[in-house]
């Protein structure tokens, strides 16, 4: 028996990468979970994988940046679970350009993805964390802090993610809900070959982090487990740099 023997635990981004990696973590302790994802072919594999692995996983196929898709799937949680106890906002969008590159479409998107897909899915359970309690994790940035990491409106996205956070977690303490981020840097998944695609890249970025290895997945899952934790609930409206000491020298 864990803390999440039979919590359930929504995790947007789950269809791949980290939110996939975050979602076994508390499927393996025991949390039924709910696989978001616009990605439809992932989302449900990942969904079915952790049912066949450990316990019952919905996959809901939703675009976080779509206001009325959080409402559904807020819908289908509870048509599944009956109840939430922890969400993971993972689900996250970076492009390589520079601002005279970046449209005003491109802008638009990522910020409707990055930042308010998070208020969109928050705003869809609110009053459920208000009666329940629970907690949140943010998946930001370590580029929030160094606005590095894919052009200018991922960094400003992941910014306004901590702001949000920063706000919630000061809004929902009182209520007993933990509201905490995470800031990961150089982790081993998807969003990394956006902006080192070769090799040689990848070889010289291993040279400025002091721990001279990438971070994994599970690394993020560790992270994002232990802040759900509510052994940990002392800890709030913070964020863990998570960077195997890349950012800070
Ligand atoms: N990989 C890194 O080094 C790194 C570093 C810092 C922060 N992050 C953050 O971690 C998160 C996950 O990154 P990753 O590397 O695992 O990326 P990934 O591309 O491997 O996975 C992201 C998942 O989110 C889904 N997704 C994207 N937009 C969506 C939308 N609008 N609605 C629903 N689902 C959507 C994708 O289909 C995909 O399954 C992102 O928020 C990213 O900003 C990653």
């Amino acid at each position: 028996m864990s803390e999440f023997t039979g919590k359930v635990v929504l995790v947007t981004g789950a269809g791949n990468g980290i939110g996939k990696g975050i979602a076994e973590k508390f499927a393996k302790h025991g949390a039924n979970i709910v696989v978001v994802d616009y990605n439809e072919e992932a989302g449900q594999k990942s969904a079915n994988e952790l049912t066949k692995k450990y316990q019952k996983a919905i996959f809901v196929q939703a675009d976080v940046s779509d206001p009325e898709a959080s409402v559904r799937m807020r819908e289908k949680t509870f048509e599944a679970f009956g109840r939430i106890d922890t969400i993971v906002l993972d689900a996250g969008i970076a492009y390589h350009d520079t601002v005279d590159q970046i449209s005003i479409e491109e802008w638009n998107r990522v910020l409707a993805t990055n930042l308010s897909g998070f208020f969109y899915t928050v705003k869809a359970f609110y009053n459920d964390f208000l009666t329940n309690k629970g907690s949140m994790v943010f998946i930001s940035s370590g580029s929030a802090l160094t606005g590095t990491g894919g052009g200018v409106a991922y960094p400003a996205s992941k910014a306004g993610g901590e702001g949000l956070m920063r706000g919630l977690a000061k809004e929902l303490g009182p209520k007993g809900v933990n509201v905490n981020a995470i800031a990961p840097r150089v982790i081993e998944s998807g969003l990394l070959t956006v902006n080192y695609p070769t090799k040689e890249s990848q070889k010289k970025l291993i040279d400025q982090i002091a721990v001279r290895r990438f971070g994994q997945v599970a690394d993020v899952a560790n992270a994002a487990y232990f802040l759900a934790d509510p052994d940990n609930s002392y800890i709030q409206g913070q964020t863990i740099l998570l960077d195997g000491n890349r950012s800070i020298r």
